[in-house]
């Protein structure tokens, strides 16, 4: 009886794979598994097997019925795929386009870089790079901050586990890009104009602050440069990156590195200045700038005797949420890597 099962099923077997359509597999449901099927015969014959090894050879037979069915089903599943891909491929229209593989396209904080740098290419910066792990001499020494000040708390900087420089100091993830100053001067004699654009590192990490941003910072030093030429500069960058409407305006402020030092606000592009729940009164804050203070000048090797200059520094994130009217939750996004994100720009 057991020797009959198995062979049974194995001619099944056999036969259910091979099927080559639905009605041939059908035809083999019915010899098998029909009311006079080959399977359900025997299945009735299990009555006169001796009662000790009825059990036994019951639940073989049960084990045996499920596993044709089931087969019987998979073979359907397939047969029937395959003849929905036949149909597919009649329908196939080979003078339909092509599928366009996936472009991708520049971060969109490297398409304000861009934009940005292209506006101070046009009045004569040249765009410069300097070290992201920088000594604290470029980054605040040289700037008027001594060892001390409390000022420097502003910048939550990292520092670098490494044995400080004698004259240069500890060694740190530069917190501004304010650092390419004097490392410029030193580079080259004025008449300087640069464009320092890097990444910038900062101990915040919450919805308006990200660990690494970028700045972009701008220098120029020659004869007789005023502050006249600082907010022609300002003006003709909001102009050209925010729109031929917008307005700049300079507060009084203070840096350790600019006397005077000013706060340049943009006039808000939703209301037109006139005040809205977005800005404050009319105007939104850009950045900083200055009259490049004696002292720095002369960190970098310039005469102030003989030369002036102004410098200012400003974020990338921030300008361009300012410019889109982007409204993001949580800054931090803008580095995420989320494609449903970035491919929106
Ligand atoms: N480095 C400053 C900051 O990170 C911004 C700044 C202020 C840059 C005044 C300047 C400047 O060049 O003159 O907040």
């Amino acid at each position: 009886m057991e020797h009959e099962l198995l062979k049974i099923k194995n001619d099944a077997s056999s036969l259910i794979i091979a099927a080559e359509d639905e009605q041939e597999l059908n035809q083999i449901k019915l010899d098998f598994l029909g009311k006079s099927g080959k399977l359900t015969q025997l299945v009735k014959e299990i009555k006169n097997v001796p009662e000790e090894r009825r059990p036994e050879i019951g639940r073989l037979a049960n084990e045996i019925l499920a596993s044709v069915e089931d087969l019987v089903e998979t073979k359907l599943n397939e047969l029937r795929g395959r003849k929905r891909a036949a149909v597919k491929k009649q329908i196939l229209d080979i003078t339909l386009p092509g599928k366009k593989p996936q472009a991708g396209h520049l971060h969109l904080i490297t398409q304000a870089i861009e934009e940005i740098s292209e506006i101070f290419e046009h009045i004569g910066f040249t765009r410069v790079r300097y070290p992201e792990v920088e000594w604290d001499w470029y980054a605040f020494g040289s700037l008027n901050f001594s060892e001390n000040h409390p000022a420097r708390d502003d910048w939550e900087t990292f520092f670098i586990d490494a044995e400080p420089d004698p004259r240069m100091g500890p060694m740190i993830l530069t917190p501004h890009t304010s650092s390419g100053q004097v490392r410029e001067m030193e580079r080259r004699k004025p008449p300087i104009k640069m464009l320092n654009i890097a990444k910038c590192y900062r101990r915040q990490s919450d919805i308006s602050h990200t660990q690494m941003f970028h700045q972009f910072e701008g220098m120029a030093i020659g004869d007789g440069v005023s502050i006249a030429d600082l907010k022609g500069t300002f003006d003709f960058f909001v102009h050209s990156y925010f729109g031929k409407n917008r307005k700049s305006r300079l507060r009084p402020f203070h840096f350790q590195f600019t006397e005077p030092s000013v706060e340049i606000d943009v006039s808000c592009g939703v209301c037109n200045g006139r005040g809205c729940r977005l800005c404050k009164g009319g105007w939104l804050e850009l950045g900083g700038g200055g009259m490049i203070h004696p002292e720095v000048l002369r960190n970098g090797g310039v005469d102030p005797k003989k030369y002036s200059g102004f410098a200012f520094g400003w974020g990338v994130e921030r300008v361009l949420m300012m410019k889109e009217g982007l409204e993001l939750d949580d800054l931090r996004i803008l580095y995420s890597n989320r494609l449903d994100f970035l491919e929106q720009f």
